[in-house]
Parts: structure tokens; sequence; C-alpha cells
């Protein structure tokens, strides 16, 4: 059997593209998609289904240690996997505002991460991962053979999103409101005390303001087949 292929790590903040361009770029190169940033949700969902104190760290500990997240692929190429926790499908449910408030509180704790970071390095632990998060590049996987750090402005982060809520029929919030919201998980997720997310020193930076996300995905399967040689 032939090894299996370097791992490709994509970091980088909310709003910048990336699972879009990791999904696709995993497809096209023929790796396995991992989205990091789902068990992250995926825990918070299950604490706040369970009414967790979530400023209890013994007590989010115990629970998640307690949790099985799984992805189910889709037949369909290109589509996001399903999110499973311990048997249940909270693919949709993960994405809920109400998550995506608490998320950087429970993505905080250190014992939080040791345990999901455990799991993802185990899923990866014969290479041919595309993955995609915050720490993927600097702790999840060091030895990552590619590592991209995919970015954009503030402002163009708040626009995408506030397109995206648009196309769902979410009106409501306003691009001034989506911009603070994003400039505050940004921050917090920088500054947290423990594995605070910052690029990779190896890290290729990618800005995404003025790029087509055709245009993004072209140039990562590039670099990805330039440096491995891929045909
Ligand atoms: O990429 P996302 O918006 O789904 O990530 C959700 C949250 O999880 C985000 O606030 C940062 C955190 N996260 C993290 O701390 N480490 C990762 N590897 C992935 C996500």
């Amino acid at each position: 059997l032939d090894a299996c292929p370097p791992i490709l790590a994509i970091d980088g903040p909310a709003g910048a593209g990336k699972s879009t361009v990791t999904r696709q770029a995993a497809a096209a190169l023929g790796l396995l998609y991992l989205d990091t940033g789902a068990m992250y949700r995926a825990a918070t969902w299950w604490l706040m289904t369970a009414k967790v104190n979530l400023g209890d760290p013994i007590a989010v500990a115990e629970t998640i240690s307690q949790c099985r997240i799984e992805f189910v692929p889709q037949s369909q190429p290109g589509l996001a996997p399903k999110v499973f926790i311990n048997g249940q499908d909270i693919t949709q449910a993960i994405r809920a505002p109400a998550v995506t408030a608490h998320v950087s509180q429970v993505a905080a704790q250190p014992a939080v991460r040791k345990i999901l970071v455990k799991q993802q390095q185990l899923l990866g632990q014969n290479g041919g991962v595309a993955a995609e998060g915050r720490d993927i590049g600097t702790h999840v996987f060091p030895q990552a053979g590619l590592k991209i750090f995919l970015t954009a402005s503030v402002e163009e982060r708040a626009k995408r999103r506030w397109q995206e809520l648009q196309a769902q029929g979410n009106p409501d919030i306003s691009l001034a409101q989506l911009q603070a919201d994003i400039s505050q998980r940004d921050y917090a997720d920088q500054h947290r005390a423990y594995a605070p997310f910052r690029p990779a020193p190896d890290a290729i930076e990618i800005v995404t303001d003025q790029l087509s996300i055709e245009a993004v995905i072209a140039e990562i399967i590039r670099l990805y087949q330039v440096r491995f040689s891929v045909p």
C-alpha cells in the first residue's frame, strides 16, 4: 500500500471561506474532509441541551468526555458531511445563533480542547486529511505537509455572512451587528489563555477579499500538487 497523502491544514477566522474551500480541495485531492469547528459546535450544543453550566470546567470536561462525535459523508460530493453526537443528527442545530454565541466559551477550555484535539489526531493519524479550524497547523497537525492561513477583512467577512443570512430568509440581523459579533468572536479566540488562535509560522497566507471562492480553491489545489508532485 502507498503511504497516505500528506495532510492539508487550513486555518482562519470565521467567514474567510474555510468550509467551502477545504471541502472542495479535499474532494479534488482525494483527502478526508475534517471540520474541527463542527466538533466544538457539537460539544457546545450537547452541553447547552444538557443544561450544563458552561462556566464549570469540571462538569464541562466530564460531559464532553462522554460524547461521541461522528461525521457521515454525503453521497453527493461537495456536500458537507452530516454531524452526529451520541447518535443524534445535529447537522443543522450546531449552526443556530445560540450555539455560535457560546462556542468560544467552550472552545477556550483546556480540557475540552485536549479531548477534541486527541479525537482529531486519531482521525488524521495515517495522514490523508484536509482539516479546517483555528489550530490545525499549530497544534492538531503541526507536521501537516501544507498549511494555509485563509483570511479576509472583518468588513468582507460580515458582508458575506449577511448575504448568506439574507439568502436563508433571515433579514433581521444588521450588517453592523454581524461585524460586531465577528470582531468579538475573533477577539475571544485570539486572546484565550490556552492555545490562542494564531497563524502557524510556516503557513501560507491567502487574503480572500478580492478573490472568488473558485480562485482560492484552485490556488490551494495547485500549491498542494506542486509541493507533493501530485499529477
Ligand atoms: O469555524 P467555526 O465558526 O465553525 O468554529 C466555531 C468555533 O470553534 C469558533 O469560535 C472557534 C472555535 N474553534 C477552535 O477554537 N478551534 C478549532 N480548531 C476550530 C474552531
